[in-house]
């Protein structure tokens, strides 16, 4: 019998895909959603769901000791970067002051170990060619800033109290379960690959292309993207990896460690559909980076990791597939 898990945020994107792979794996699963940006049909109906904040103890606290649970897997977040430099304490909010009263309800029933969605956007923009893991994380938006905030906290935390923890720095997530079961549902996202997907099927008129001039091979900016169900295996291992070593904690990379260009992307979605889509060139968003590579040895090291979709047109074809099915559950 395998341990039991509260997933937070279950019902969201990453989470959702999360939930899959734990159960896929044969562990029990609890999810935690207030349902602000989740759906319920994305969490599975055999999967017991708390309706509510990960800030309300008194029920976080209730949800952990009924299930017994093991560890925490906390997805549950605000993600829009260009939102957190417009409202940074909706960020600091949600992210960080929420995230403390989660990990105080995890800390006062004694949930020993807990895995956090952290994020690349922790290393600001990095002068280098691959990030590892001890690039200097100088966050360029309270976005990043505020997940830099719980990896703080987790540090702090583990080493005052029965705890281990992993947080995963995820690079560019996209694609979605090969099954189809889950997919990126939010409309309005500002995700390239959702964005070209949902052009590809007409939702959108175009695809603009934010900056044309970087120092990159063809100008436009360059990055790591992962699909979702290896990042979601991902996570099965870091929860494998903190039961087995108790004292050890993990900060780790999730990407492939390579690169590819917007025009990489949309010449990707175009081959899928056999369609062109309109491309518009525009000018660069304030605070992207040219490039942003993992240098993903250590999480290959660490955990027997076997990204099985790192391919460009696998996890576009993903997204394409969940795009539509999603046109008939609307
Ligand atoms: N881009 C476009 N047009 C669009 C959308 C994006 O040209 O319509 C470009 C961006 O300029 C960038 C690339 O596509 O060069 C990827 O942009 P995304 O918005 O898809 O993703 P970001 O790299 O900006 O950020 C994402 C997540 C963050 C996370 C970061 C980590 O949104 O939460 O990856 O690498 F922190």
């Amino acid at each position: 019998e395998k341990p039991t898990i509260m997933v937070t945020g279950g019902a969201g994107y990453i989470g959702s895909h999360a939930v899959l792979a734990l159960k896929d794996a044969g562990y029990g699963v609890v999810v935690i959603d207030n349902l602000v940006t989740g759906f319920r049909w994305a969490i599975p109906d055999d999967v017991p769901f708390v309706q509510g904040d990960i800030a309300d103890q008194p029920l976080v606290e209730a949800t952990l000791r009924d299930h017994g649970i093991t560890a925490i897997m906390h997805f549950a977040g605000s993600v829009v970067v260009p939102e957190s430099v417009e409202n940074p304490l909706k960020y600091y909010h949600n992210n960080s002051a929420k995230t403390r009263d989660l990990i105080d309800s995890a800390v006062r029933v004694g949930v020993p170990h807990f895995i956090f969605s952290s994020t690349a956007a922790t290393y600001g923009t990095p002068d280098v060619e691959a990030v590892r893991e001890d690039t200097p994380q100088q966050p360029i938006n309270p976005y990043g800033m505020s997940k830099l905030m719980t990896e703080y906290m987790l540090r702090d935390v583990a080493a005052a109290h029965p705890m281990n923890f992993c947080a995963l720095r995820y690079f560019n997530v996209a694609g979605a379960d090969p099954q189809g079961r889950t997919g990126q549902s939010t409309a309005g996202a500002t995700h390239l690959i959702k964005v070209a997907v949902e052009a590809a099927l007409g939702k959108r008129e175009s695809v603009a292309i934010f900056g044309t001039d970087f120092a990159t091979p063809d100008g436009t900016g360059v990055r790591d993207y992962i699909h979702v169900s290896d990042l979601a295996a991902a996570h099965v291992l870091a929860l494998e990896a903190l039961m087995a070593e108790p004292d050890r904690n993990h900060l780790l990379n999730c990407g492939y460690g390579r690169g590819f260009s917007v025009l990489d992307v949309l010449d990707a979605v175009d081959r899928a559909t056999n369609n062109p889509i309109k491309r518009i060139m525009a000018p660069r968003r304030a605070g992207d980076p040219a490039a942003l590579i993992s240098d993903n040895r250590a999480i290959l090291a660490a955990f027997p990791w076997q990204p099985r979709y790192a391919d460009l047109d696998l996890i576009v074809a993903h997204a394409l597939a969940w795009e539509r099915a999603l046109e008939t559950r609307a």
